[in-house]
C-alpha cells in the first residue's frame, strides 16, 4: 500500500508540519488504508499501576493494562489498530520490528511519519503482519515509554520450524517509580550513571527493581514444566535504560528465534538481551517443577565480552553461578532465511560513531555537554542519512563511549554477520558492529539508540530515501 506516494515524498528534505488547514503542503507520507484482517483498539490514559506487593504508582498505560494488552495476527495478515489518546500530551504508537512495508505513514514517529496524536484526537494505524515473531509496540514521544506506554505484538508464523507445548510471554522492564526525566552525572549512582566521570553524561533515574510482565519478578518469573514438556518463552526487553541477562536454573535454552525471524536453534546456558531486542527460547522439561527464570540487569559499563551482572534489591538471591555457563553471542546466531541481496560487497558503506558530547571529549566525543551523539551531531540538529532505493547499504557503527548501545532501524531487518535482526547492540569501549541490508522500503525510517535517555539527548538520525 502506497509505496509510490511515499517514494514521492521522499524527496521533500524537512518535515513541514500541517496546521490542519486546506491547501497546506504535508510532508507526511499520506496514510492509506486497506481492508483489514483484525482490528484492535488501544486507548492510551493516566492510568494507576499496581505492582505485585501492593505498591503502586501513577504510570501511563494503553487500555488501563501494564504491560498494554497483546496484539496478535497471523503472518501476512493486515492489521489495524485504531489509537485514541487521552493523554493529557501528544503521543504516537510505533510497532516495533514491524517492517510496515510501504506504510512509512504507519511507523508512528511524530514529526517525520506524522503529526503527533494531539490529547482528544485518534490515529487509526494500519500494517502488513511482517515478519513473523517475537515485536511490541510502544509510544515514540519523549519518555513516554518509560511510563509504560508499552505492549507485545506477536506475528503467528504460518509454518513454525519449532514445536512447542505451551508459550509465555515475558517482558522485562525497569521498575521506575520516579517520574521519568533525563539525568545527568550529578544525580547519578548505578546502572544509568558513570560514577567518577566528570561533568554531565546523560542517562536514566536510578531504577529500583526488574519487572517482569509488570510484576516484581517472585511470581511470574518462576514457571512450571513438567517432563517431556516444551516450553517456548518470547523474551522482550522492553525497559528503557537496562541490558538483562537471563538464565533458568538447572536448564538450558535453545534460542530460535532472534529479533521476530527464526534461527537455526542454539542451546546455550544464559543471554543478554538489550533494549528492544527479542529473543525466543525453548525450554525442555527434562528437570520438571517450577523452576525461577533468573532475570538479572547486566552493568551496562561492562567491557565488551566481560558482562558482570549486578544486583537489585527487588532480585534477591540471584546466583552469579546459577547462571553463568555459555551466553550467547551473536556469532552463535544463524537466520534461516538470510536477508536477501546482501551477499557481495555494498553499494554504500555509511561509517558511524556513537559518542557523549562535550565532558566526554577525551573518549572521541563531540558536541555538546548532556547530550549523546551520532558522528558529532545530536537529534534534531543532525543531517539524515540518505540512501537509494534498491541499493545494497552496509553500516559501520563504532562506540567510541564506554556503554553499550543497542541500534535500532526503523522499517527493515538487517543482516549482521549471519543473523537477521532490527536491534543490535554495540560492545561499549570502542566495540564495533557492521550489518548490511538492501534498501527496498521506500521514506524516513529512524535509526536510533534505544536506550531511550540516549534517544531523548540525540543518539538518533533519520534514513531518509533520495
Ligand atoms: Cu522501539 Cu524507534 O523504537
Ligand atoms: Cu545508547
Amino acid at each position: 500500500a502506497g509505496a509510490a506516494g511515499v517514494a514521492g515524498l521522499g524527496a521533500v528534505g524537512v518535515a513541514l508540519r500541517s496546521d490542519g488547514d486546506a491547501g497546506t503542503v504535508s510532508a507526511y507520507p499520506e496514510p492509506e488504508y486497506g481492508d483489514p484482517d483484525r482490528t484492535y483498539r488501544l486507548t492510551a490514559s493516566e492510568h494507576e499501576i499496581d505492582i505485585a506487593g501492593g505498591d503502586s504508582y501513577d504510570g501511563w498505560t494503553y487500555n488501563g493494562a501494564y504491560p498494554g494488552p497483546e496484539i496478535r495476527a497471523v503472518e501476512g495478515e493486515r492489521v489495524r489498530v485504531v489509537v485514541e489518546n487521552d493523554l493529557p500530551e501528544e503521543t504516537t504508537v510505533h510497532w516495533h520490528g514491524m517492517t510496515v512495508r510501504g506504510d512509512n505513514a504507519m511507523d508512528g514517529v511524530p514529526g517525520v511519519t506524522q503529526e503527533a496524536i494531539a490529547p482528544g484526537d485518534e490515529f487509526v494505524y494500519e500494517f502488513d503482519a511482517e515478519p513473523a515473531g517475537t515485536h511490541w509496540y510502544h509510544s515514540h514521544v519523549g519518555l513516554q515509554l518509560d511510563r509504560e506506554l508499552l505492549g507485545p505484538l506477536v506475528v503467528e508464523e504460518r509454518n513454525p520450524h519449532v514445536e512447542y507445548d505451551a508459550e509465555h510471554t515475558l517482558i522485562l522492564d525497569e521498575y521506575l517509580p520516579e517520574e521519568p526525566r533525563v539525568e545527568t552525572a550529578d544525580g547519578m549512582d548505578g546502572m544509568g550513571g558513570m560514577g567518577g566521570m566528570e561533568g554531565s553524561f546523560p542517562g536514566a533515574p536510578p531504577a529500583s527493581g526488574t519487572l517482569v510482565n509488570g510484576a516484581l519478578p517472585s511470581d511470574p518469573a518462576e514457571f512450571e514444566i513438567t517432563e517431556g514438556e516444551r516450553v517456548r518463552l518470547r523474551l522482550i526487553n522492553a525497559a528503557a535504560a537496562t541490558m538483562y541477562a537471563v538464565g533458568i536454573d538447572d536448564h538450558r535454552l535453545t534460542v530460535t528465534h532472534a529479533d521476530g525471524p527464526a534461527v537455526d536453534p542454539v542451546t546455550v546456558d544464559t543471554l543478554e538481551i538489550g533494549m528492544g531486542e527479542r529473543y525466543d527460547i525453548v525450554v525442555e522439561g527434562d528437570s520438571p517443577g517450577r523452576w525461577p527464570i533468573r532475570i538479572a540487569p547486566v552493568d551496562s559499563v561492562a567491557p565488551a565480552g566481560r558482562a558482570v551482572l549486578a544486583y537489585e534489591d527487588a532480585t534477591d538471591g540471584i546466583d552469579e553461578g546459577a547462571i553463568g555457563g555459555h551466553r550467547l553471542q551473536y556469532a552463535d546466531l544463524r537466520s534461516l532465511a538470510p536477508a536477501p541481496g546482501v551477499g557481495g560487497s555494498p553499494d554504500r558503506t555509511i561509517d558511524l560513531e556513537l559518542s557523549a558530547g562535550g565532558a566526554m571529549g577525551m573518549m572521541g566525543g563531540s558536541g555538546d555537554d548532556g547530550e549523546w551523539t551520532i558522528n558529532g551531531q545530536a537529534f534534531p540538529d543532525a543531517d539524515p542519512i540518505r540512501i537509494q532505493e534498491g541499493e545494497h547499504v552496509r553500516v559501520r557503527v563504532r562506540n567510541r563511549s564506554p556503554m553499550r548501545h543497542p541500534m535500532h532501524l526503523h522499517g527493515h531487518h538487517f543482516q549482521a554477520g549471519d543473523v537477521v535482526k532490527d536491534t543490535i547492540t554495540v560492545p561499549g569501549h570502542m566495540g564495533q558492529v557492521e550489518f548490511d541490508f538492501v534498501a527496498d522500503n521506500s521514506g524516513k525510517w529512524l535509526f536510533h539508540c534505544h536506550h531511550l535517555y540516549h534517544m531523548e539527548t540525540g543518539m538518533v538520525r533519520i534514513v531518509e530515501y533520495v
